[in-house]
């Protein structure tokens, strides 16, 4: 950067603000009611590639990532009834590079209450969010170590199988001069489809866990929450037989669609079913209850996910730590305290949330929100 000259005594507040506003390390803009940039500094034209008289001339819609523009557009007419908003957003440089972005705005109000501006900083989040993708990254690593001894028992029985039924095809084939044709025929057909049966139930776990342990990337789709939570039990069915635990799954398919990564959403349930299971393993009745239900937040339509157990129960005086990273009660090795963290961050990035109820010696309640999908708009 060139050095910046000025004679002292001739400073003004103004100058002050200007060198302070453009050495500020976030975008700071103003915008006006109908929504043109009329001021920024330094940091938006090295962030976003334009030179400031093309900012100056610009709409502030026109710098964020079009998958955004309905959220900005609320977002600002809210901003100018509510007086000030924060949220995290996406912009989109003059190369067309996303970065994601943690706002904190505030309206400007003339002496009759008629709005006048907003002023904004804007905060690139990208080291934030790349953290934030390698803890996620992290914590399904750690969920699947624990999956994979499950696992191997979950393929240790199709196995059996298909070595039995082998067996079988073998021994049939070698008494075939003593067994009539047809016998014969239907013997060996019978035990190749119980070879095929229990080869694909090998090949769905397989598939399953390379899916669940896949990259970062995610991308969101429409999801039904009945086949998320079906998928889920399916990774966590050795720790459900294991532990002797009765489900109860009253979701219904077809009704319950959200959007939404179904890796990571999958990664919540799995955390909150083993953490139910984990919880009832010592208990005399072990319950799993999993319900859905409409309700409504903020004014907005969202699906409420209730993951219910009759385990050990939290105290009171834990319910805010389990949400913290690296807190656990489990013993070395069983858990790292890094799913409900994680969940909770997943959930956000969902436009969701998560929150528990508990009582110590009867039981947890832990429901997740989801914004609904309105299917009429698909
Ligand atoms: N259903 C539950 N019943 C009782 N305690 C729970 C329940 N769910 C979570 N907890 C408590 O919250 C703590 C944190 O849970 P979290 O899922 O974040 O981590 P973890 O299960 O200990 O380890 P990880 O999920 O990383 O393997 C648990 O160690 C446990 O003490
Ligand atoms: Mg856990």
């Amino acid at each position: 950067m060139s050095r910046m000259r000025i004679d002292d005594s001739d400073i003004t507040n103004a100058q002050i603000f200007e060198i302070l506003l453009d050495n500020f390390p976030d975008i700071i803009h103003s915008v006006d009611d109908s929504g043109n940039i009329v001021f920024t500094n330094r940091k938006a034209e090295s962030l976003l590639g334009y030179a400031r008289d093309e900012l100056l001339s610009m709409k502030v819609r026109e710098i964020y990532s079009d998958e955004v523009l309905k959220k900005v557009d609320e977002g600002f007419s809210e901003l100018k009834k509510k007086g000030d908003y924060a949220v995290e957003s996406i912009l989109k440089a003059k190369d067309g590079t996303c970065i994601p972005v943690e706002i904190r705005s505030f309206s400007i109000y003339d002496d009759y209450g008629n709005f006048l501006r907003t002023f904004s900083i804007l905060r690139d989040i990208r080291p934030i969010k790349e953290l934030q993708n390698s803890l996620v990254h992290a914590g399904r690593l750690a969920a699947i170590g624990e999956m994979a001894s499950g696992v191997a028992h979950d393929i240790n029985n199709p196995l059996t199988v298909i070595l039995l039924a082998n067996e079988m095809i073998g021994r049939k084939l070698q008494r075939s001069d003593s067994i009539e044709l047809p016998a014969l025929v239907a013997g060996v057909s019978q035990s190749s489809s119980e070879i095929q049966r229990a080869s694909q139930s090998i090949q769905k776990l397989v598939q399953h866990l390379r899916n669940f342990s896949r990259g970062m990337a995610e991308k969101y789709e429409v999801l039904d929450l009945r086949n998320t939570i079906s998928d889920s039990l399916f990774m966590t069915a050795s720790k459900i037989i294991k532990y002797c635990i009765e489900v109860r799954n009253d979701i219904s398919a077809g009704i319950h669609y959200t959007n939404g990564s179904p890796n990571q959403l999958e990664q919540v349930f799995v955390n909150l079913i083993s953490n139910a299971c984990d919880a009832m393993s010592d208990r005399e009745e072990r319950v799993l209850t999993i319900i859905a239900k409409e309700c409504q937040r903020e004014d907005k339509p969202f699906w409420q996910v209730d993951i219910s157990d009759s385990g050990t129960g939290i105290k009171k005086e834990l319910l805010d730590d389990i949400f913290r990273s690296f807190f656990t009660t489990k013993e070395k090795g069983k858990g790292t305290g890094l799913g409900l963290s994680i969940s909770r961050g997943i959930l956000r990035d969902h436009g969701g949330n998560i929150s528990v109820s508990s009582e110590a010696g009867k039981g947890t309640t832990f429901s997740v929100y989801l914004p609904k999908h309105d299917c009429s708009t698909a």
